[in-house]
């Protein structure tokens, strides 16, 4: 058996939670391979809506196994409040979910490091979440942070103390003042509660899994434009958000790795700072933003919003090896009389560029539109693709012609039901 891979194609919030949710009945286990509290997951089901930050996405389907994964970033106090939230719904199992013991950990410091680094940086701040990803990652990476296995052994406070005390050092020299007391206070009755949890070795379990012939569905966190390596740097999160990262952060083999489904928005949007070639700033961004309800789901910032982009969506598409495509948020288009989209970038030189340049946000960067007739339809009720608009259907098959990869789904509002399957 193989694993497939689920991920966002663009700058994250393309709907990864809600398409989860859906697929979740074709598979047995459900696994976050990478982030942490900075992503926001929504689902709606039966007039419930609910934002998942850590927890995986298929935690609402009984008799699934959700697993956190050794390369996600894990907030004892967010999965605290989590699973409390998740308690008040009834919709929580203890046997349905595991956390990864090589998962690192996010301490209260790390927070306040975000908070006191993106202070630093005065106008070029990156925007961050301030959930402590960075500074955790960055622990991580240079071999002293704490895992969530830690925290089953008798030298867990020495270790979180020299972790602590590493910060503070740094947040003393950056000026920055704090009262640690009642978040420490927080953080430790939240590992607490942790414990009650299975802590595996979620590598030997996804392969164990595998070998007996279960199915595997890897759940991606923001979205292949804020990767490390291939996002628009600085201007990213600080991890590994394409396909790869599935690998390094489940402890699966790449030759494992089966479908990778890239969601995209039919338009894009962006939280936080950093380039943004098809940002609108006029009233059609507006209304993107009013029709498809585009404040984030973690911190309540309204979203940028802007025409697709297809340089980046190819980009996007050849990093991670998408093989299918879900095309979200299709009915917040409706009622625009004109659609937009980015086939080509115009350099300060004036020539065309059909791929991303190494800096997104170079001086004189403009996108090069091709235009597409609207549609006025409401598409919210509709139930299979026939029913879908001529207009659509013809910027679905420019889309497709252009990426060369299907687009399977097309999403028609935030519930499950409303989820159009080719
Ligand atoms: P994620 O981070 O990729 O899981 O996406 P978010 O949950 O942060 O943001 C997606 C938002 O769009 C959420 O509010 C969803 O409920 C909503 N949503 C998802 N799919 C659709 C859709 O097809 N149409 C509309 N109108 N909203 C959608
Ligand atoms: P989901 O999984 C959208 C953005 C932040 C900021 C940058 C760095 O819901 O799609 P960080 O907190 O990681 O230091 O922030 O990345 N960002 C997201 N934007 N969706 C997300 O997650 C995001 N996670 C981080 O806004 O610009
Ligand atoms: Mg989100």
């Amino acid at each position: 058996m193989a694993v497939d891979v689920l991920l966002g194609l663009q700058w994250g919030d393309e709907g990864k939670g809600k398409i989860v949710d859906v697929l979740t009945p074709k598979y047995d286990v459900i696994a976050r391979f990478q982030g942490g509290p900075n992503a926001g997951h929504t689902l709606k089901f039966e007039d419930t809506k609910h934002v998942l930050h850590q927890i995986p996405s298929g935690i609402f389907h009984k008799d699934k196994l959700n697993v956190i994964g050794n390369g996600v970033v894990l907030d004892p106090i967010t999965f605290k409040k989590e699973i409390e939230a998740l308690r008040v719904l009834s919709a929580f199992n203890m046997e349905s979910l595991v956390v990864s013991k090589k998962a690192q950990l996010i301490i209260p410091t790390h927070r306040l490091l975000d908070v006191a680094y993106e202070e630093s940086k005065g106008a070029r701040k990156i925007g961050s979440t301030l959930k402590g990803i960075g500074p955790t990652y960055e622990d991580k990476i240079s071999r002293n942070g704490l895992r969530a296995g830690d925290i089953l052994s008798p030298e867990f406070d020495e270790k979180y103390n020299k972790l602590k005390k590493r910060h503070t050092d740094i947040l003393d020299t950056y000026g920055f003042a704090y009262d640690l007391e009642p978040l420490e206070k927080e953080f430790y009755e939240a590992v607490n509660f942790l414990k009650q949890f299975s802590l595996v070795d979620s590598e030997y379990l996804l392969n164990n899994k595998l070998a007996e012939g279960k199915t595997i569905l890897a759940e991606g966190a923001q979205g292949s434009l804020l990767d490390i390596d291939f996002g628009s740097y600085p201007f990213v999160t600080s991890s590994n958000t394409t396909t790869a990262a599935a690998c390094t952060g489940l402890g699966i083999a790449p030759n494992k790795i089966g479908e990778v489904f890239g969601i995209f928005k039919a338009y894009c949007t962006r939280v936080g700072s950093g380039p943004f070639p098809t940002e609108l700033f006029d009233e059609t961004g507006e209304l993107m933003r009013k029709n498809g309800a585009e404040f984030g789901a973690t911190t309540g910032r309204p979203r940028r919003c802007g025409w697709l982009d297809l340089p980046a969506l190819k980009y996007a598409i050849m990093v991670c090896g998408a093989t299918k495509l879900y095309m979200m948020k299709a009915d917040v288009l409706s009622g625009f009389e004109e659609i937009k989209v980015c086939i080509h970038y115009k350099n300060a030189e004036g020539e065309l560029l059909s791929s991303i340049p190494y800096d997104l946000g170079e001086n004189g960067l403009t996108p090069i539109y091709q235009s597409f007739a609207g549609w006025e339809d409401d598409l919210t009720e509709m139930t299979s693709f026939d029913q879908l608009p001529g207009q659509l259907t013809s910027y679905i098959d420019f889309i497709e012609s252009e990426v060369g990869v299907p687009i399977e789904i097309v999403s028609i509002g935030p519930d499950r039901k409303q989820t159009l399957i080719k």
